[in-house]
């Protein structure tokens, strides 16, 4: 049964492991959205240049503290993206530094901003080889780009040429598939080691591919892994909600200024910072497994990460609230997701 209306939850302070912040006027605007709620998060380096370097990583971790006041208490955790230029020295350098919890793998042509990253993935050999030396995760946009593949089905034909051959080669690497969206993928990672793990996002637990072509074409829908069909959907329910560790938070909120989504060529990329926790709290609650909730946002992805468990609480009620309608910032705005439309849950101040 739902919970009933009032009730409130307490849960140890949750993780984003996967979130785009942008940079500049924007990044003011979403950041503290974030830091409402999460205590840390995983910052995705997909800028235009992209973060590839450890001082690059440096100075946009001390951006993102910026945009906070010194009272809110929050953790961007940082990324490399991994270019066909990354050397396995690059890999021992960051992690010595103790700056850098991972590094992104883009296949060049994937989503937005991957045009710098990597066209041949078996390449990569010594960097991830080095990785699995090292100890250092490698997170991975699990897309194939081949024009021929059909944009459904890229996920899965990904996991069978690469991400398997991944898993396969480097046994003592930890890596991640991202916004795991397929049925296909959701079993790989449930049967794999616990050196694999995928990161859901809200939307892929809400929305299918109906979702995008409701009443019209729906560009606030649009995110890369495209949303799938109701089976993939209820896959990645079901992992969530088990409590499984290998499934754990990872938002991918991603603004992009409307202006870019209503548009003949419309960016990739759904915003969920906003009210993150609350959509989370709401599948959750109505999949009758809110007592999985802390699990899933909390523990299984620090635990995999091999980070401390966040240290204060948050509670969270099953109360009705509207989401804006959109977020102004200087150039334009967001257009959140549900924008307008009510949400069960919301966090108590
Ligand atoms: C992301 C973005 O806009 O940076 N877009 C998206 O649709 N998820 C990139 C990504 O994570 O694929
Ligand atoms: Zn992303």
């Amino acid at each position: 049964m739902p919970a009933e209306e009032g009730k409130r939850i307490t849960i140890r302070k949750p993780d984003d492991l996967h979130l785009h912040v942008r940079s500049g006027e924007i990044m003011r605007l979403v950041v503290p959205h974030t830091a409402r709620q999460f205590a840390r998060a995983v910052i995705m380096p997909n800028l235009v240049p992209p973060v590839r370097t450890l001082d690059e990583a440096v100075s946009y971790r001390k951006e993102i503290l910026q945009c906070l006041d010194s009272s809110e208490n929050f953790t961007p955790l940082m990324t490399l993206y991994l270019t066909g230029e990354t050397k396995a020295e690059d890999i021992k350098h960051a992690k010595e530094s103790g700056a850098v919890l991972g590094i992104k793998l883009y296949p060049s042509g994937a989503t937005t901003n991957s045009q710098f990253g990597v066209s041949s993935i078996k390449d990569m050999k010594e960097v991830f080889a080095a990785m699995e030396k090292y100890e250092m995760p490698l997170m991975v946009h699990g897309e194939v780009v081949d024009p021929d593949v059909d944009v459904f089905d890229r996920e899965k034909v990904f996991i069978e040429r690469y991400f398997k051959w991944i898993v396969q080669s480097f046994p003592g690497l930890r890596v991640v598939l991202e916004h795991v969206t397929s049925e296909e993928g959701v079993s790989f990672v449930k049967s794999s080691s616990s050196n694999v793990a995928a990161s859901i996002t809200p939307h892929h637990m809400i929305l299918t591919r109906n979702d995008l072509f409701s009443g019209g074409i729906r560009p606030h829908h649009y995110c890369l892994p495209v949303v799938k069909t109701e089976k993939d959907r209820k896959a990645i329910i079901n992992a969530a909600l088990s409590g499984d560790s290998h499934f754990f938070s990872g938002t991918d909120s991603a603004p992009h200024p409307a202006s870019h989504k209503e548009n003949s060529c419309g960016k990739a990329g759904i915003y969920t910072a906003w009210h993150a926790l609350p959509l989370y709290a709401e599948v959750f609650d109505s999949g009758d497994s809110l007592e999985n909730l802390e699990k899933f946002t909390s523990i299984n992805g620090a635990r995999f990460y091999r980070l401390p468990l966040n240290e204060g609480t948050i509670t969270i009620e099953k109360s009705r609230q509207t989401v804006p309608a959109y977020f102004s910032y200087a150039e334009d705005k967001i257009i959140p997701l549900r924008a307008g439309g009510e949400i069960s849950w919301q966090v108590s101040e």
